[in-house]
């Protein structure tokens, strides 16, 4: 606690002496301490952080959440982790309302830790099959005319331990390496128009200025389509473990590609067949063979709520929620099974209904302490439906870890806890 808590403390004991005091009127109980459940401090009486004067505006120059909320944070699997550097964490999925990630919350995916660059030395590179290759610093990229996007960010692992049947017990650790916020920069396209790009060029390397010089392949459709250089998040830089002060936003696709700290983008004729396009980030199919250059990131949805961290704690009216995002567009609709699959409902979809964003879904029900099998199904504006494990399997085979965008089942049972569930 801060000093100043201390003193607040301190003095409303002083006041009060120990006693019952009076405030405009109404009895106030005696004070025992800030985590004292005396109901008598609840309403209709006046709790007892009412009557005082609270913290002043500079007890914390930048805000940070409610001490009361701090078991939202994000978490590690533990033997999924080889090395805090190249790691991973989840996004609390299931603590989050509306569509927007906290830059707090953001997962992070790090495959040679999180390198401290120094803005002013910043640089973007530009080479290859280009007429003019260039080289920009932070302020340069700001002088573009800027876009203010939102979009989902996905690992293609998501959900990726669960392709041979339930694993994990929890939403974040299954459906959490997603995040969704807003981001400030620049559109690929217009720096290619500075560059000037050779007719020749169809690929470009996306290079990054971390440890492991992280790099990827990007078709040059994609690139002057909706691709942008991003140095904002959700109204303020980049974190530091975001790729501060620059990234690659690759809208729709999977998040491997959206290279941070971008150093460089070099201009080619063919595909740079780097190591996270070949040896990883690939999906073994059951005859041995991979599939590669697989990017876009399919429909897909959960429930935030109920869910393995979020139990059913009251019979009667509840409200389910969750989430729903495609990486080719926009959310259509989202139906919600509570008998495991063989009923469905449409759930209502929460505007605004942005493309490549996570769409907020919500559904009311009543619960009487039954056995319930919750699943979600998502489907996009191209129609295509979120598919069942049986159906991506039957596809697939269970030997990948990418792409598994399939239909997840929460189990309530009658206490209202959950569990993740492979039915069948
Ligand atoms: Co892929």
């Amino acid at each position: 606690m801060t000093q100043k808590t201390d003193k607040a403390a301190l003095s409303r004991r002083q006041i009060l002496g120990g006693t019952a005091a009076t405030i405009g009127g109404m009895a106030v109980a005696p004070l025992a301490g800030a985590t004292d459940p005396n109901p008598l401090n609840l309403p209709p009486n006046v709790p007892e952080w009412t009557p005082y004067l609270g913290v002043g505006v500079d007890a914390t120059p930048y805000g940070v959440p409610s001490e009361h909320e701090s078991h939202v944070i994000r978490r590690n699997v533990e033997w999924l982790t080889a090395s805090a550097e190249s790691s991973v964490n989840f996004t609390p999925i299931q603590d989050l309302d509306g569509t927007i990630t906290p830059n707090g919350l953001c997962f992070e995916r790090h495959h040679g830790g999180v390198p401290e660059v120094i803005p002013a030395d910043y640089r973007l590179m530009i080479n290859g099959l280009v007429d003019r290759e260039l080289i920009f610093t932070i302020d340069d990229l700001k002088r573009f005319p800027q876009v203010n996007r939102f979009h989902f960010l996905e690992c293609a692992a998501n959900g990726g331990m669960e392709w041979r049947g339930a694993q994990l017990n929890g939403c974040q650790y299954t459906f959490g390496m997603v995040h969704n916020v807003q981001y400030s920069g620049v559109l690929l396209s217009d720096i290619c128009r500075e560059a000037g790009v050779k007719p020749s060029a169809k690929w470009v390397l996306a290079e990054g200025g971390d440890s492991a010089g992280m790099n990827r392949s990007v078709p040059i459709e994609k690139i002057l389509d909706d691709c942008m250089i991003a140095y904002s998040m959700n109204g303020e830089a980049l974190r530091p473990e975001q790729g501060y002060p620059a990234r690659l936003v690759v809208p729709g696709w999977e998040g491997n590609m959206w290279i941070k700290w971008i150093r460089r983008l070099e201009f080619g004729d063919e595909p740079y067949m780097a190591r996270e396009e070949t040896s990883k980030y690939t999906d073994l199919m059951e005859d041995g063979k991979a599939r590669m250059f697989t990017w876009v990131m399919e429909a897909k949805s959960v429930v935030t709520s109920p869910s393995p961290e979020k139990h059913i704690m009251s019979k009667g009216q509840n409200l389910l929620k969750g989430l729903a995002w495609s990486g080719r567009g926009k959310i259509r609709r989202v139906d919600v099974s509570i008998d495991g699959g063989l009923n469905w409902q449409t759930a209502k979809i929460h505007g605004p209904i942005l493309g490549k964003s996570l769409t907020r879904f919500t559904m009311p029900f009543k619960w009487n302490g039954e056995e319930l099998k919750v699943q979600s199904r998502a489907m996009d504006e191209t129609g295509y439906v979120q598919p069942t494990i049986e159906a991506l399997q039957k596809e697939r085979g269970v030997k990948s870890i990418y792409h598994n965008n399939s239909i997840a089942t929460w189990l309530v049972k009658s206490t209202g806890e959950v569990e993740n569930v492979r039915l069948g």
